[in-house]
């Protein structure tokens, strides 16, 4: 099971049981298949990897938790696999996608209302347009006047879920008709022009979404509980009961969302028009949104030699960072006493370099998890090949500064003892 890979040191030469362990690649699979289509997202979990997990180390009716579920591939898998599932994110457009990819509608009524829309749409008022500023720099006139008429048009759908399905379509148009680079996770103006008008775009959109669901089938198992909400994991979690969950698969931020993955950028034109004004400072609100001063109460040891070795090149970098670490810290101290006792976590993260020091990560969430009554069973290192998000970050931040630290992912395997 744990080859040995040509792209990694040989497991011997690994510190805190890391295994470089190929079966979890998935190699030549992309990330974004069937009903991961819908919607792109940053850093998606590798469904593959979800269900592996899922099958391997819980059982039908179990209660899964991630508190940083994303798009909700976790979801998804617990719902095909017949787990239950409660999971978060702050990004309201996230839990969108989530939800919708979780909640399977029939093709027919999903024409019918399409059909509907495509009566509705040439004749729709051009009165919604978000109150943003630089909004024209982001959309070309007739694209502002196409994406208003369409709000309207699905303003008027009556049924929840199949408004939701077509409100996501929607922030998939918003991506390809704007004028951001769609492919850029960061807003970056495109070179040229989108090539196709609003309605053309949606309906394509749409097109691919339903394809989507037909490859979507939940097998018959007892009815899944599944609770996808819109909230802050420093908060709610805090809400919850102990020892409630059989099993916790989550994968937190690799880092504060202004230096590594912009998720609040990646959202922000979306959820213009989707109407959240206060989108534009989702990063901030993220984790590791806030400076906090640098303290020694962190249960890793590691983390503060890295700290230090960055903290010489530039304080106010090594600040940064460890505001990110405080804040994870937070959230698995309330998230640790969640999990019932014997049953696994499992935690993907990305280790990633600032000032040419790499953050072990994995290494750090171990020692959290470690310091509330876990042990770590092993960390498998697994390439990403498929996933989408930049394989390269600006340890820098510099633009054209690159680093490959992201190549590898590492998934932290827990046990919950005492
Ligand atoms: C690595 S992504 C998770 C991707 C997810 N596994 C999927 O398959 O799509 C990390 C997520 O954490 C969310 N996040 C960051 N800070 C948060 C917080 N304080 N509370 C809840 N979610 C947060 C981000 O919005 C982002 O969606």
């Amino acid at each position: 099971m744990n080859q040995p890979s040509l792209f990694y040191p040989s497991e011997e030469t690994l510190p805190y049981k890391r295994i470089r362990d190929i079966s979890w690649d998935f190699r030549g699979i992309p990330a974004s298949e069937g009903i991961y289509r819908i919607h792109p997202y940053p850093a998606m979990f590798h469904f593959l990897v979800v269900r592996r997990i899922l099958k391997e180390y819980s059982r039908k009716g179990a209660w899964v938790l991630d508190p940083f579920m994303g798009s909700g591939v976790a979801a998804t898998e617990a719902l095909l696999l017949g787990r239950n599932f409660v999971g978060y994110d702050l990004n309201p457009l996230a839990v969108e996608i989530a939800r919708v990819r979780t909640t399977p509608l029939e093709v027919a009524q999903v024409e019918k209302t399409l059909a509907f829309l495509a009566e509705v749409y040439p004749e729709a008022s051009e009165g919604y347009i978000p109150s943003v500023p630089n909004l024209t720099y982001w959309f070309a006139p007739e694209t502002i006047r196409g994406l208003a008429r369409l709000h309207t048009a699905i303003q008027q759908i009556p049924d929840r879920a199949m408004a939701r399905f077509f409100w996501v379509a929607f922030s998939e148009t918003v991506r390809e008709t704007s004028l951001a680079d769609a492919k850029e996770f960061k807003l970056i103006r495109r070179k040229s022009r989108p090539s196709s008008e609003v309605w053309s775009m949606f309906v394509r959109i749409v097109k691919k979404n339903v394809e989507a669901f037909h490859t979507f089938t939940i097998p018959s198992h007892p009815k899944v509980h599944l609770s996808l909400e819109c909230a802050n994991a420093l908060h709610v979690l805090k809400t919850l009961p102990e020892e409630s969950f059989d099993m916790i698969v989550t994968s937190p931020p690799y880092g504060d969302s202004r230096t590594t993955v912009a998720y609040g950028q990646f959202s922000r034109l979306s959820l213009w028009w989707l109407g959240y004004p206060e989108a534009g400072n989702l990063d901030s609100r993220l984790l590791g949104g806030h400076r906090r001063p640098l303290h020694p109460d962190l249960p890793s040891p590691v983390l503060y030699e890295a700290l230090q070795k960055i903290a010489d090149k530039n304080r106010k970098r090594a600040e940064e960072v460890f505001s990110f670490y405080s804040d994870l810290w937070e959230v698995i101290q309330d998230m640790a006493p969640l999990l019932k006792k014997g049953a696994f976590a499992f935690v993907l993260v990305g280790n990633r370099r600032v000032k040419g020091v790499e953050l072990p990560t994995d290494k750090i969430v171990a020692d959290f998890f470690e310091a509330m009554g876990y042990v770590h069973e092993a960390t498998y290192v697994r390439r990403i090949s498929n996933k989408r998000m930049p394989a390269q970050n600006s340890p820098s931040n510099v633009v054209g500064q690159r680093d490959t630290t992201m190549r590898y992912e590492y998934l932290v395997h827990l046990r919950r003892v005492s």
